[in-house]
C-alpha cells in the first residue's frame, strides 16, 4: 500500500504530494507513483523538503530520467553542475508564460524546482495545463491549430534578462547572446509520448507561425495563448523554503509572478532530458 497522499490543489492542474522525503534513494515503486501523479496532474508540489541540498536535488531528479545541462546558454550554478540558479535579486525579469527551453529540438521532459530563498509575500509561480487548454478549445479553433507549426527561438527572450542592474552579469549575458542563438520548429499541437494526450506547444519562445505573415502570426499566437492561460487552466503556488515543484514540461506552461520588487528570491532548477515533440500527423 502506498504511503503517498496525492491531493489536487486546483480543478484542472496541480496536486500536492505528502508522505515522502525526496532524495536519490527512493524505492522504485515510490518513483513510479510520483511519475504517475506527474502525468495525471501535470505539476506536483512537495512541502517540507528542507533536508534536500543541491546534491540531493540532483540525485532525486536523476531518478526521473537522464538530466540535461543546466541550460543551453545561461551559466550553471557552478562548473559542470546541472543546476540552474534562478536568482532574481538583481532585477532580472523573466515573467512571461513559457514552456522551458522549447527553442531546442528536444525540450526537457520535466523540471524540478526547489525553493531556496523566498520573499515573505509575492513571487508565486503559475502553471497552465496545455492539455486542458487544447481540450477546451472551441472546435473551429482546434481545427485551425491542429495543422500549425511554430518557430521557437531564444534570440530575444534572454536578452531581456541582460537589462539587469548587475554590470558583471549584464556583460556576461551580452557575450552569451552575441554568440549563441537557437532556432527550431515544433508542431503547435503535440502528442504526449506517454499519455497520448494532445497539448498546445507555444509559450514565449514561439516567435512565429510557419507560413503566416508576421502580424497574422502574432495575432494567432496571442489568440491561442489567451486560451492556454485562462484562469481555469491554471494553478498558483505560494512558495515556502524547502518546497519542491515538478512539472511535466510536455503538458504545461508556467511563469513567475514578478511582484516582489528587490526582495530576495532564489530557486534551483534541474531539468530532465526530453524528446523531439511529435505532432498529430506523426
Ligand atoms: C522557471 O521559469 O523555470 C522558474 C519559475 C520561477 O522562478 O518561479
Amino acid at each position: 500500500m502506498s504511503s503517498l497522499t496525492v491531493t489536487p490543489v486546483a480543478g484542472r492542474i496541480g496536486a500536492q504530494i505528502a508522505g515522502v522525503q525526496l532524495g536519490g534513494e527512493l524505492p522504485a515503486e515510490t518513483v513510479r507513483e510520483i511519475r504517475a501523479a506527474l502525468l495525471r496532474h501535470k505539476v506536483i508540489f512537495f512541502r517540507g523538503q528542507e533536508h534536500l541540498d543541491e546534491q540531493g536535488q540532483v540525485a532525486f531528479a536523476g531518478l526521473l530520467g537522464p538530466l540535461t545541462t543546466a541550460h543551453p546558454t545561461v551559466p550553471a550554478l557552478s562548473d559542470d553542475s546541472p543546476i540552474l540558479d534562478l536568482d532574481y535579486s538583481h532585477g532580472q525579469k523573466v515573467d512571461r508564460w513559457h514552456t522551458d527551453v522549447t527553442f531546442v529540438d528536444r525540450p526537457p521532459l520535466a523540471s524540478v524546482l526547489r525553493a531556496v530563498v523566498v520573499p515573505p509575500a509575492g513571487g508565486d509561480t503559475l502553471w497552465a495545463n496545455t492539455v486542458a487548454a487544447y481540450e477546451h478549445l472551441p472546435r473551429e479553433l482546434a481545427e485551425l491549430v491542429d495543422g500549425l507549426r511554430a518557430v521557437h527561438t531564444n534570440q530575444f527572450d534572454y536578452a531581456r534578462i541582460a537589462a539587469s542592474d548587475n554590470p558583471a552579469r549584464t556583460r556576461e549575458y551580452a557575450e552569451i547572446f552575441a554568440s549563441t542563438s537557437f532556432e527550431t520548429e515544433h508542431p503547435v499541437v503535440r502528442v504526449h509520448p506517454e499519455t497520448g494526450e494532445r497539448s498546445i506547444l507555444l509559450g514565449d519562445f514561439a516567435k512565429r507561425i510557419v507560413g503566416l505573415p508576421g502580424d497574422v502570426s502574432a495575432t494567432v499566437i496571442r489568440l491561442i495563448q489567451d486560451q492556454v492561460t485562462q484562469v481555469e487552466n491554471t494553478v498558483r503556488w505560494h512558495w515556502a523554503p524547502g518546497d519542491v515543484a515538478i512539472w511535466d514540461n510536455r503538458a504545461t506552461q508556467h511563469r513567475v509572478v514578478h511582484d516582489f520588487g528587490r526582495q530576495a528570491r532564489r530557486l534551483h532548477r534541474v531539468t530532465v532530458a526530453g524528446d523531439v515533440p511529435v505532432g498529430i500527423d506523426g
